[in-house]
């Protein structure tokens, strides 16, 4: 602050802010700005004036000039938190997300218990796709302020975006859980409890856990959710098994021998089955995991999977696949983008079989590497009806003959659905006929498709 700046008295300039502050209080904004100017431009109380010009231009609507205000603030104090604040409340306002999360970050770094700051650096981080930091940032919000009714919905918003909906009731499917235990048990009995484990796929820490149980000392595990690993630690802990078990917030493809995990495992446990048993990528991660992260002789638990299916018959999955005429216009050039597949709940779709069971595409998961398939199949009809597609369910080899299915005629609503492959198009079909069809997979899609199509070998360049 300048006593008396160009030979103007202070008094007068004292007196301008004055003015600009009754301009100010009584919503005048363009009065406000020209007076705040001239206290501006005499040098006087500069750091004062600053952030009440730049809130009155703001108030006017211009975003940028206001910008220019709080920057020129920043330029005399880098850690003006108010400044910072609003510069960033500003940025976000007109869309500058990547400079809006700058201004937060230091903000939120200066004052780390302001519960506001943090929770305008939760929401831009969650608008700038960044979910996992954002949960953690809503986290710390709430742990400011328990009562925050944003920050706790946001945190359960993010949360269930990251965390796929079957995973409670793959939890809760006691016949699942029982079968791996069963592996896990014989893997240890064969192989004793101090064999090395590895366990892909954390997610509660359910598998791991089992093996700590009965008795395993050196297990690592990895989930490539970090949320997700985040809570599995806190179980492992919970359940007092931290000393056996090792969690780590990564892929598998991000693990090395001698760094993430003492040394290759003796025991692979991973299941990372999708419903269409492909879509987790399951056939690169354990291709990896053979070439560089389990011994040549390790148990691999699931060391198969077959994709099972049958044609069949449904209006309601028909309403769902296919459309032809809609209020009275032929829209059917629509189902060329119709969808590739459906999940079926359980009891909640009725359908019924038009063939008798056969395999789509069989994957023995100990080997080192996976080339997609495609083969011509004739499926012998046994009812005549309209075949939408292929419902499809999965049968998994455990180890030696432990087996788990989700078969349709008994197996509904647990962690696994069962998925209809749709047909290009509906396909009437006779009793005593036989459909031709392609059936196989290109690593990370099952293929059901009628014959018709050239069986060509998929060829995959890139792979
Ligand atoms: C189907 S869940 C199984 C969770 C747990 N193993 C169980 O059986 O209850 C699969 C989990 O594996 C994780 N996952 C999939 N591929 C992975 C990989 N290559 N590395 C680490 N985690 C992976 C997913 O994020 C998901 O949480």
């Amino acid at each position: 602050m300048n006593d008396e700046t160009a030979g103007k008295p202070v008094n007068s300039t004292r007196l301008t802010l004055e003015r600009a502050m009754q301009f100010h209080g009584a919503g005048n904004w363009e009065r406000a700005e020209q007076h705040y100017l001239e206290v501006l431009l005499d040098d006087y109380r500069s750091t004062d004036v600053l952030p009440l010009l730049a809130s009155v231009v703001a108030n006017r609507g211009h975003i940028d000039r206001a910008i220019y205000y709080w920057d020129t603030l920043l330029s005399i104090e880098p850690h003006h938190l108010n400044a910072l604040a609003a510069k960033g409340g500003l940025l976000y306002r007109t869309g500058r997300l990547t400079d809006a999360l700058s201004c937060f970050e230091i903000a939120a770094g200066l004052a780390p218990h302001d519960a506001l700051i943090r929770n305008n650096l939760a929401v831009a981080l969650a608008d700038s796709g960044r979910k996992d930091e954002a949960i953690i940032e809503f986290g710390h919000v709430l742990r400011l302020q328990p009562d925050n009714v944003n920050a706790y919905h946001q945190l359960r918003r993010l949360s269930s975006a990251i965390v796929p909906f079957w995973h409670i009731p793959m939890m809760n499917d006691t016949r699942r859980n029982d079968c791996f235990e069963l592996a896990i048990r014989r893997a240890l009995a064969i192989r004793g409890s101090s064999a090395q484990i590895l366990d892909i796929g954390t997610g509660s820490g359910l598998l791991s856990m089992m093996a700590a149980r009965e008795g395993a000392t050196n297990i690592v595990t990895c989930e490539a959710v970090p949320a997700i690993a985040r809570v599995a630690q806190e179980i492992v802990a919970e359940n007092g098994y931290d000393e056996q078990i090792t969690v780590i917030g990564r892929s598998s493809t991000g693990l090395f021998v001698g760094e993430d995990i003492p040394a290759k495992a003796d025991i692979l446990i991973s299941e990372i089955l999708s419903s269409d048993l492909l879509a987790e990528d399951v056939l690169s991660t354990f291709e990896d995991a053979r070439r560089r992260l389990i011994a040549e002789d390790a148990i691999v638990i699931p060391k198969a999977a077959t994709a099972m299916g049958c044609l069949v018959a449904s209006e309601t999955l028909a309403a769902y696949s296919h459309v032809k005429m809609a209020s009275g216009f032929d829209v059917s050039r629509f189902n060329s983008l119709a969808p590739l597949r459906l999940p079926i709940h359980g009891t909640m779709t009725e359908w019924s079989r038009l063939s008798n069971d056969f395999e789509i595409a069989s994957l023995d998961l100990t080997s080192a590497a996976h080339e997609p398939e495609l083969r011509a199949v004739s499926i012998p009809v046994i009812a005549s009806g309209t075949a939408v597609g292929v419902v499809q369910w999965m049968q998994v080899e455990l180890i030696d003959d432990i087996v788990f299915t989700n078969h349709p005629d008994g197996y509904h609503d647990g962690g696994w659905l069962q998925v209809l492959h749709v047909l290009p198009r509906p396909m009437p079909v006779e009793a005593g006929s036989v459909v031709d069809l392609l059936l196989g997979h290109d690593r990370s899609t099952l293929i059901v498709l009628p014959a018709g199509f050239a069986s060509q070998p998929i060829k995959n360049e890139l792979r």
